[in-house]
């Protein structure tokens, strides 16, 4: 729970040492220390990092966007991974990556390699790094990586390989933060999950349900606008369940988002992701009279089929479902919606896979992101004999991916001629000349900006953190074209 002052101020002397340490190696080689933090998976972990980075800068390490095995001048001093484990192949992926490193490591032995985040909340994880990755100096879980100071420390002054994460249900305050956007920012209302859901992870590695005091992320996001910040996304691994496990103070998601909505200045908060059990009234509500709330809404429905829902442990029904987005398209009628869908769940038949395919023709998400089933040591549904074939999967999945993107293209393209408003992040990536931004609903425009008709009216050229009004001329699948029209 919440970390005592007397911890968190141990953390700041640990950090003040290391800062000295690394500020005097520095002037005698002149070459300042570097980090490198690799991120997997979610926002929340996406959101981690950027407390790691705020960390390690805080301990004096020049936090650097990527790294170079090849060249031993380029290998950074520290790396972090920041693991996902909630399918398979990301696991592959970073054991992959963690073997590729420790080539690097004989080159510069110095080097503290890290691995934190959900990996390191499973048991055999933590076996296979000791034994095949001695490489690998500090091992950290996901509720204890505000003592990251601490293990630097060990490593650093008492040589200690420390692999090993001692889990605790954390809920700390005043951890520093690198953040990557100036004007979009994440704020982490609540951890953990006590959903278990029968295929997922996730529960077993964040831990139980635990929340922020309001006042605390309303300090939060108010210190955010103050130095410029435009949007927030409230986030939590089930963040419309906030207020009711630990911590907390009484006040529930719907309460909370309002408070942010109207106390803080922002002009805009979304919030990640939310479970349709506990998509309340209320909070439906909040969204369609707060101007501040974006008209988007992401609500992984995961299976169309009440018999497959079951078996996942979901605790809703197809006409529940249904039923909830019905009632948020006649408070929202523009609202944005989209959802996680899983393929291949154990025991899937063809005719439950059909009424998946079938919700996504009733619903017309806007977005889906559509996942295949990937078995998790230790959940319920590893332990069912009912694995589907990889070639039923693979067929399905494409029927799934052509159903949606149709939707996705045909959603879009309902836009065509609309004005809406669009937050710039700034030159799009494949032309410099237009600017790239995102719409209330969270979608991806890139657009051009006429210059004569901005000297005609005088006007500036908009720039990163404005919200400017965009009329939409092309609809691609994932994306919107569109033209500035201030
Ligand atoms: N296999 C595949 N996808 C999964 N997800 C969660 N667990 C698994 C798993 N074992 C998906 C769900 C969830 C999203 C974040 O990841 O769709 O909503
Ligand atoms: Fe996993 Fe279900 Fe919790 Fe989401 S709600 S994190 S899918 S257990």
């Amino acid at each position: 729970m919440s970390i005592d002052p007397g911890t968190m101020a141990e953390m700041w002397r640990l950090s003040d040492k290391i800062k000295n340490y690394n500020e005097e190696r520095a002037g005698r080689t002149g070459q300042p220390l570097t980090a490198f933090v690799k991120t997997f998976g979610c926002q929340m972990n996406e959101h981690d990092s950027e407390k790691l980075k705020g960390m390690l800068a805080r301990m004096g390490y020049d936090v650097v966007p990527d790294y170079q095995l090849s060249d031993s001048a380029l290998i950074p001093d520290v790396v972090v991974f920041n693991t996902c484990c909630v399918r398979e192949n990301a696991e592959d992926k970073i054991f992959g990556q963690l073997g590729a490193i420790k080539g690097a490591k004989k080159h510069k032995p110095d080097m503290i390699v890290i691995v934190c985040g959900c990996m390191t909340e499973q048991e055999w994880v933590v076996e296979r790094i000791k034994k095949s990755y001695r490489h690998v100096d500090l091992v950290l879980g996901t509720g204890n990586t505000y003592r990251l100071p601490e293990y630097m420390a060990k490593r650093i002054f008492e040589n200690k390989r420390v692999i090993g994460a001692e889990s605790e249900d954390s809920v700390p305050e005043g951890v520093p933060m690198m953040r990557d956007d100036k004007f979009k920012a994440y704020v982490t209302v609540m951890y953990g999950c006590d959903n278990f859901c029968s295929y997922c992870i996730v529960p077993y590695v964040r831990g139980r349900e635990r929340s922020r005091k309001a006042d605390d992320v309303i300090d939060e996001v108010k210190g955010l606008v103050q130095s410029g910040a435009k949007e927030v996304m409230l986030l939590g691994q089930n963040v419309n369940s906030y207020g009711k496990g630990a911590g907390g103070d009484g006040t529930d998601f719907a309460a909370l988002i309002r408070r942010v909505a109207c106390e803080t200045g922002i002009e805009r908060v979304r919030f990640m992701t939310s479970h349709p059990k506990d998509l309340s009234p209320e909070l439906i509500r909040a969204i369609a009279e707060e101007p501040a709330i974006c008209s988007q809404l992401h609500l992984p429905v995961q299976s169309g089929s009440t018999s497959e829902l079951k078996r996942m442990n979901r605790k809703y029904t197809r006409e529940k479902y249904l039923g909830l987005v019905s009632e948020v398209r006649k408070l929202i009628p523009d609202v944005t919606l989209s959802t996680d869908i899983m393929i291949g769940f154990p025991g899937e038949t063809e005719e439950e896979f059909e009424d998946t395919l079938s919700l996504l023709e009733e619903v017309r998400f806007d977005a889906a992101f559509t996942f295949i089933y990937s078995k998790r040591q230790g959940t319920p549904a590893a332990m069912s004999p009912d694995q589907i074939p990889e070639d039923v999967v693979n067929e399905r999945f494409k029927r799934l991916v052509d159903t949606q993107n149709r939707i996705s293209r045909e959603k879009n393209e309902a836009l065509e001629g609309k004005t809406l408003s669009v937050l710039v992040e700034g030159p799009s990536r494949t032309d410099p000349a237009r600017l790239t931004g995102r719409t209330e609903g969270n979608k991806v425009v890139n657009f051009d900006v006429d210059a004569a008709a901005l000297g005609e009216r005088c006007l500036n050229r908009p720039e990163a953190g404005d919200i400017v009004p965009v009329k939409i001329t092309r609809a691609e699948t994932w994306s919107l074209e569109g033209v500035y029209c201030g």
